[in-house]
């Protein structure tokens, strides 16, 4: 019995390289459940040309195509000749593509001829191949039911890899992780996801299937290091651009409120980018990690607070705080400075943003100090239009029309066939912050207000 593990993590597909050499491998590994590197083992009679060492880069140019390409293997190769103990070389052709002189084409044949390679110099050789020789997609092809959806693709991770199998899969999965671990650099442990788990911290349940039971990760994004429990907190690769784009719109002096800020890929660069941070999850492994990442990436302390509260509590806290005292005048910010919150968690963000709306109630305050203060809205778009979805979900939960306060709505990535995950801006403007009408008639779905409740 294998330990599964709470996972979460979205796959990131890896385009494999088109199969090759597949007739190379003894059909009999064909349904191996165990791995037997020795049954890759086979003899192979291979086209080869004899080739002088002063004609050699001329031959190459016309014969590069026709190259037996294998792992761990050189396909031009020295060969010595006797007696008269001159150097040739010796190229070794794929059989797939040449089993005959006369399978060179016409053109090739004749600039070969042209240099003095002719059918003379063309001979059969017996190579030994072995499992070393063959990518991982090749051994699958060669091993896993033909006909039938193979493995298309995994994420890496670190060192881990993940990867999701179909159901007629799952006998051959200490094969395939083991397979995995030998063939991809850097990979230690293979996991496969066994079950979707909608659970808080955004986990899925996973199980090991080859390699070392290790989940402490290191990766690198946006010039930070990372490190994390990959089996206790969220991480997803194929997020990385949209941090950065995200990244890319702070400036130094600026400010920063990550209201779900996972392990820190917003909250820890933008305080790296001089801004100031103020990140907050929910998971207290996040948060964990969070401030271990602060340290790792040397953080400035005065530029990064982290917080491990519920999103709500946050807003109705620790933003409300700030802005009220900025619009008293007691927290001053750089001319020109802007407030940013970001709000990655696209299954329930939304649900959040009620309340911004009335968050402070002294309209004296008002007038002023005014800096623009931007809202990045995740949310999941299942539907034809995306985009007018997003919006819709933006109005509706904030509970007041803010179409004109948008001011960018973004495709962040397909998730699966018509799931977006959709990324709404929207200006935080004071007639949201200071509305004092939330009480009344119109009614946003969830009427709940950081000020008047207390149950969640
Ligand atoms: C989709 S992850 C995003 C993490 C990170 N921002 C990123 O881009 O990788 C959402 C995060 O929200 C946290 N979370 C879930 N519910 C929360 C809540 N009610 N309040 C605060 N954080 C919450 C989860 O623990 C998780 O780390
Ligand atoms: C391959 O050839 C070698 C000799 O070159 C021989 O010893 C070996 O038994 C052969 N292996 C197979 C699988 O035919
Ligand atoms: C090479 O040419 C012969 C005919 O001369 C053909 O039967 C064979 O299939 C060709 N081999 C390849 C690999 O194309
Ligand atoms: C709400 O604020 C507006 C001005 O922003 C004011 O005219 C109005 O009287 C206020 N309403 C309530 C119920 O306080």
């Amino acid at each position: 019995m294998l330990p599964s593990f709470v996972i979460f993590f979205q796959t990131l597909r890896f385009k494999m390289s088109s199969s090759s050499n597949l007739s190379l491998i003894p059909s009999g590994v064909r349904g191996m459940k165990r791995l037997d590197r020795e049954k890759f083992l086979r003899n192979i009679t291979v086209p080869i040309l004899k080739v002088p060492d002063e004609k050699l880069s001329t031959v190459i140019s016309i014969c590069k195509p026709y190259f037996l390409k294998l792992q761990k293997f050189k396909p031009v190769q020295n060969l010595l000749v006797k007696p008269s103990e001159k150097l040739y070389k010796c190229i070794y052709f794929d059989p797939e593509k040449i089993t005959k002189w006369h399978n060179f084409s016409e053109d090739d044949r004749k600039n070969l001829q042209e240099c003095d390679i002719d059918e003379n110099n063309f001979d059969l050789q017996e190579i030994q191949v072995t499992y070393d020789n063959f990518k991982h997609d090749t051994i699958f092809k060669a091993v896993l039911p033909e006909n039938e959806e193979t493995i298309s693709g995994f994420s890496q991770i670190g060192h881990i890899i993940h990867l999701n199998l179909r159901d007629h899969l799952l006998e051959y999965r200490s094969l395939v992780g083991e397979v995995l671990v030998d063939k991809i650099q850097n990979c230690r442990t293979v996991i496969h996801k066994t079950g979707i788990i909608d659970n808080t911290y955004r986990n899925f349940k996973m199980e090991v299937i080859a390699g070392d039971e290790d989940f402490l990760v290191t990766v690198k994004e946006s010039r930070c290091i990372f490190q994390f429990d990959f089996s206790k907190v969220y991480w997803n690769p194929r997020l990385s651009r949209e941090h950065e784009r995200i990244l890319e719109l702070l400036s130094p002096g600026d400010v920063l409120f990550d209201i779900f800020c996972g392990v820190g890929p917003f909250a820890i660069p933008a305080a790296k980018q001089k801004c100031k941070v103020f990140a907050n999850d929910l998971n207290p492994e996040s948060y964990k990690w969070l401030n271990h990442n602060a340290q790792q990436n040397k953080v400035n302390m005065n530029l990064f607070k982290s917080y491990n509260l519920d999103g709500k509590d946050f807003i109705c806290t620790t933003f409300k705080t700030f802005v009220t005292n900025y619009y008293n005048g007691k927290e001053t910010l750089k001319k020109g400075a802007k407030i940013h919150i970001t709000m990655n968690l696209p299954e329930l963000a939304v649900q959040f943003l009620k309340y911004f709306k009335g968050l402070i109630k002294d309209t004296q305050l008002n007038d002023k100090y005014d800096c623009d203060i931007f809202v990045y809205v995740y949310c999941f778009s299942v539907g034809e239009d995306p985009y007018a979805i997003a919006k819709q979900m933006v109005n509706d939960n904030i509970g007041k029309d803010i179409s004109s306060n948008i001011v960018d709505v973004f495709d962040v990535r397909n998730v699966s066939p018509k799931k977006e995950m959709m990324r709404v801006t929207f200006k935080l403007t004071k007639e949201i912050i200071f509305d004092n009408n939330s009480d009344e008639t119109e009614e946003p779905p969830c009427k709940k207000q950081c000020s008047n409740d207390k149950d969640t």
